[in-house]
């Protein structure tokens, strides 16, 4: 009873996620693993080298790490937490779902004297903002607008439940990275060849540093 229970599950599983169980207090539990190098609210860490999870589409998510697991997005850190054993299908929406709903605001917000110092560090903890990078911000305005605001939005947010993820708020030195990746064929985009395969290295600045002004 219970296999044909499971069976018909799978069998609906392709038309949507609707059926996977979501339950954040397993993927809070999941992202215990992911904290050490994610950080504890999906922030990210030593500047890039682990990018920002939090408040990433659950669905563009749910993609990556299955990218990991069938390792046709290759990387070495990645590998051990996206396999079968660490990593089971059926846990991969709940712990999508965790860290999609972290929000990480921009600024610091004005306390009154009734906050506690103690309350005031766990709030900091949570507030995020990409440095901004030096380049020609005019230049990375125009070719974000050509090339990228198309499927990334006009405040480079990605779209919600897609498989579009947000650049602002994103690391620059991790983007820099994956878009060099995406120019060698390391990792798969969307026309790379077109958009990255000759594109220079102070176009690309042009546009990270255009992207760190947008969560200012
Ligand atoms: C040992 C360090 C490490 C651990 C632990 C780790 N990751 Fe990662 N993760 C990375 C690195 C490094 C990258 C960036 C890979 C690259 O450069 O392409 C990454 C990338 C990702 C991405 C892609 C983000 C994007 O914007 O495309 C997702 C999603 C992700 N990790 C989820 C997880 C989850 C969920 C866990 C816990 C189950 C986890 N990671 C544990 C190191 C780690
Ligand atoms: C046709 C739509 C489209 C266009 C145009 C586009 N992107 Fe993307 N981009 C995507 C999608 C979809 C992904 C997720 C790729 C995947 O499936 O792994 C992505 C991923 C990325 C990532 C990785 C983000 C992360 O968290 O790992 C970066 C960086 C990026 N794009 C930069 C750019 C830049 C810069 C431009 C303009 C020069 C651009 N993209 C144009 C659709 C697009």
């Amino acid at each position: 009873m219970f296999n044909k229970l499971l069976y018909v599950c799978f069998l609906f599983l392709p038309f949507g996620f609707t059926y996977a169980e979501i339950d954040l207090d397993l993927g809070e539990e999941i992202n215990e693993l992911c904290a050490g190098c994610h950080g504890e609210y999906g922030e990210g860490g030593k500047k890039g080298e682990y990018p920002r999870l939090a408040g990433l589409p659950a669905a563009y998510i749910i993609q990556q790490l299955n990218l990991f697991k069938q390792e046709k997005r290759k990387n070495m850190p990645m590998r051990p937490y996206a396999n079968e054993r660490e990593m089971p299908e059926q846990d991969i929406p709940s712990v999508a779902a965790f860290l999609s709903q972290i929000k990480l605001s921009t600024k610091m917000p004005v306390f009154d004297d009734t906050v506690s110092a103690y309350d005031k560090l766990l709030i900091a903890k949570k507030v995020f903002n990409i440095a901004r990078v030096e380049g020609d911000i005019e230049l990375g305005e125009e070719l974000y607008i050509d090339d990228c605001q198309l499927c990334h939005g006009k405040q480079g947010m990605g779209k919600d439940d897609s498989d579009t993820p947000p650049l602002t708020g994103q690391y620059t030195q991790y983007m820099i990275k994956q878009i060099n990746d995406f120019a060698s064929g390391e990792r798969w985009h969307e026309y790379a060849e077109a958009l990255f395969s000759e594109m220079e290295a102070d176009e690309i600045q042009a546009i990270m540093a255009y992207l760190s002004t947008m969560d200012d």
